[in-house]
């Protein structure tokens, strides 16, 4: 499995498909823990992604993993981290559609190598990517849905949403995230005792 998931990322180190290959600094393929039962898709490489050749590393990163270790779940121990695009959009813009579909074959080969049995949707990108027909995040987040290789899927707040909603108060992004975090550790737990 690591030996496949590693020809994979050479392959998108050498990446050409798209505009994006031009301006990167660094091809940003995922981090955390290979051979995990959870992963978690993000949308794409920021300015200090794109630096330092991994996902999730800037202030939206450092809230993600104070919200998994809040439940006791660490990247390092838990979690593959990856995003919809491995390389960054100038200025950050949203993903183009055809930067996606060229991208593409490496997230489905990410999600095929190691078929994890839970799939964290992380922001709007990352859930139309998957769900396309799903109405608004606020709506669809906390809920399961079928994945991939039968996987479940559930759509969260993407955490620079919750940096720019940082209150927390009953029924306030920041809560429902809360909320969505214990629901996630519980059937991390389940599937570890077992019981799924
Ligand atoms: N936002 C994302 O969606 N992904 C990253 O890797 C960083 C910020």
């Amino acid at each position: 499995m690591l030996e496949k998931l590693e020809q994979v990322r050479q392959e998108c180190l050498n990446c050409q498909k798209c505009p994006l290959s031009k301006t990167r600094t660094n091809v940003v393929f995922s981090d955390g823990k290979p051979n995990s039962n959870i992963v978690l898709i993000g949308e794409a490489p920021g300015a200090n992604e794109d630096l330092q050749g991994k996902p999730f590393v800037g202030r939206a990163g450092q809230l993600l993993d104070k919200i998994f270790e809040s439940v006791g779940l660490s990247r390092e121990k838990d979690i593959y981290i990856c995003n919809t695009l491995k390389c960054r959009p100038p200025e950050n813009r949203d993903p183009l559609p055809s930067e996606k579909e060229a991208c593409r074959n490496y997230l489905d080969a990410q999600l095929n190598i190691l078929k994890p049995k839970i799939i964290l949707l992380c922001g709007r990108v990352a859930l139309t990517s998957f769900l396309p027909n799903a109405s608004a995040i606020s709506k669809v987040r906390g809920k399961w849905f079928d994945g991939p290789n039968g996987s479940k899927m559930m759509p969260i707040f993407h955490p620079s949403y919750l940096l720019r909603n940082p209150i927390a108060r009953p029924g306030s992004p920041k809560a429902l995230m809360w909320e969505d975090i214990k629901e996630i550790k519980r059937r991390y737990d389940e599937i570890l005792n077992g019981n799924d």
